[in-house]
């Protein structure tokens, strides 16, 4: 350990989806990061063992619950935890797989999110998400949780990146504008219209940003459709720089190639591990932790 820690948390389990953001935020929380072994047996299923004394600590489980098989490790993650004597367990989820799917679109849906939400929570006495696509799924937790939001270490990464920053819709409107007043610049966003899973429509806005680098700031960037036409429309109204931001950076079919096309710059956190990870959560997830203590 390095430093005296003031957080209620004693150590850190990083699972195998999130080794990176664990080790950052048990540097940030200045506590111990367990040792575990994480293997898949031959037909896929997986396997967990904590190496490390938990016994009566305060541990941070850190693991994403994407794509499915990283949330059954989240799952086994806990269970080894418990068993190995850890006093309270604070679940992390830094990218929460299915936060998009937050109500029943047409009858007979599941709401995902909320259903993902009890099974994280059941074996874990709080839960912190990683601005989460729709804040009303906290709704769901019935022990306590918090959303911790990147939006301020975005804005300061931003600082003398951008002039302006976009939202790319309304649903990214509190985040953004949030990233724009931490980076001091000025904040409007783009009308979106989702036509299907893969296809989406942006409504010609007049934007004021002629000469200037504008950053597009977003939760999930998934196939990149909507950061791409976002990019398209800037260009087209003759700003001089697009940047891509996003908090969780999924980059599905060789997404983050294509963006590198249409964009100057494209970053996200280390909420998702990729070579686009520039911003870290870890002080974000920690200051959420810290509020836990009183
Ligand atoms: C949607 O409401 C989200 O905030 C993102 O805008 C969306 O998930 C991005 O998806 P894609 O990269 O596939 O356009």
């Amino acid at each position: 350990m390095v430093g005296k820690s003031y957080s209620l948390v004693t150590k850190v389990v990083a699972g195998s989806a999130s080794q990176r953001l664990g080790k950052g935020l048990s540097e940030a929380l200045k506590c111990d990061l367990v040792q575990i072994e994480s293997k898949r047996f031959p037909d896929g299923e997986g396997y967990v063992r904590i190496l490390s004394d938990v016994s009566g600590e305060t541990v941070a489980i850190v693991q994403n619950t994407y794509p499915d098989q990283n949330m059954v490790e989240l799952f086994l993650l806990q269970d080894a935890t418990r068993r190995a004597g850890a006093k309270r367990i604070i679940t992390v989820v830094p990218y929460f797989g299915y936060a998009r799917q937050d109500k029943q679109f047409q009858p007979g849906e599941a709401i995902s999110a909320s259903a993902l939400a009890k099974l994280i929570e059941a074996h874990s006495d709080a839960t912190i998400t990683v601005d989460l696509h729709n804040l009303n799924t906290l709704a769901s937790f019935s022990k306590p949780v918090a959303n911790a939001s990147v939006m301020k270490a975005t804005g300061e990464f931003l600082k003398g990146k951008a002039d302006a920053i976009l939202s790319p819709d309304k649903g990214s409107i509190g985040r953004a504008r949030e990233a724009a007043r931490v980076a001091g610049v000025q904040f409007d966003h783009i009308e979106k219209k989702r036509l299907d899973g893969s296809t989406v429509q942006m409504t010609p806005k007049e934007l004021n940003v002629r000469g200037k680098r504008v950053a597009i700031v977003d939760d999930i960037i998934a196939t990149g459709g909507t950061m791409m036409k976002a990019a398209e429309q800037l260009r087209a109204q003759g700003a001089t720089r697009v940047i891509a931001v996003c908090t969780h950076g999924l980059f599905t079919g060789g997404a983050l190639d294509k963006l590198r096309q249409s964009f100057d710059e494209v970053h996200a956190c280390d909420t998702l591990e990729s070579p686009a990870s520039t911003i870290s959560a870890a002080g974000s997830i920690a200051a959420e932790i810290y509020k836990f203590r009183s």
